[in-house]
């Protein structure tokens, strides 16, 4: 080997091994903004934008043998509600977003079609926080379900604090640029993970892209106190938001830790892109 060959060998390595420590570094970091927590003990956060997906209160674990998966790669710990007591955990929620949100903030709280009623009945008798509407996230669960057929919609309900908040027109996933850029339905496939662990119903990449590029802005502050894998705190991080999030279970924060490994050390966005093809076929 010449000599500048080596020598430019050598910087690459050196290169390498510093974007290795500071992405170690940076993955520590991020690791600190999650919290193992109940909802009911944040205060004042004072969050622009809460993004939260509460348990369906359907008996839930993610480890039913009706997947066509490995249940052995579920993390344990999921915490579900009961239905006798959904409504109560729900008014707790909308008492920590209330409580946690800033004067302008807003908040959007997926929810699953068999407890639906319940949390529309709540929001719209709410004190403080007001229902602006509700959007249908659309996805491919179908194909993974063995008991056919399979429900695959989302509901997702939009509520404000007060009268003013962000809104940005256009967002830079496939949701505005294909037709018309609504955001009566948003179609994202599961972006499933192959070799790490899984956390039952973490949300995709792409679908938290559209809404977190729609309803905040580069450095707002977005928040979820029942955030599971962590992934709207990745996605909050990839799209240069700040975050803060917590979960009663400990073990959402391994999958945490490996979604960073896989974003960050990865290229995890190109991978998503590879594995999306795979419904194609
Ligand atoms: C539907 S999952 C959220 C999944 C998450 N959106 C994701 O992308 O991975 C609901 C989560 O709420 C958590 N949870 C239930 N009760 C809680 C409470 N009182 N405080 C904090 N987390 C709670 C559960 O452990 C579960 O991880």
């Amino acid at each position: 080997m010449n000599k500048s060959l080596f020598s430019e060998n050598i910087a690459l390595l050196k290169h390498r091994t510093t974007k290795t420590r500071n992405n170690k570094e940076i993955i520590k970091n991020l690791l600190d903004k999650y919290l193992v927590k109940d909802m009911n003990d944040w205060y004042k956060v004072n969050a622009d934008l809460i993004i939260t997906d509460p348990p369906f209160g359907i008996k839930f674990s993610g480890k039913s043998t009706n997947y066509h998966r490995n249940v052995n790669n579920v993390v344990n710990g999921y915490v579900e509600w009961s239905v006798s007591e959904y409504g109560e955990k729900i008014q707790q929620l909308l008492e920590c977003i209330k409580r946690n949100l800033k004067k302008s903030g807003q908040a959007l709280i997926f929810s699953g079609w068999n407890n639906s009623n319940i949390i529309h009945n709540k929001i719209i008798r709410f004190q403080g926080l007001t229902l602006r509407g509700k959007m249908y996230w659309t996805y491919n669960f179908a194909p993974v379900c063995r008991k056919k057929p399979s429900h695959n919609v989302y509901e997702i309900y939009w509520i404000t604090k007060g009268n003013r908040w962000i809104y940005n027109n256009r967002c830079s996933t496939i949701h505005c640029q294909r037709g018309e850029p609504n955001l009566s339905t948003l179609n994202f496939k599961r972006d499933y993970k192959v070799n790490m662990p899984k956390y039952p119903t973490r949300l995709p990449f792409k679908l938290l892209q559209c809404l977190i590029e729609h309803f905040s802005n580069k450095n707002s502050l977005i928040f979820d106190p029942l955030c599971g894998s962590g992934m709207v705190g990745v996605a909050s991080y990839m799209l240069e938001r700040n975050f803060i999030m917590g979960d009663l279970n400990k073990n959402g924060k391994i999958v945490f830790k490996h979604l960073l490994d896989y974003y960050l050390n990865k290229k995890g966005l190109i991978q998503d892109q590879k594995l999306l093809t795979w419904w194609k076929k």
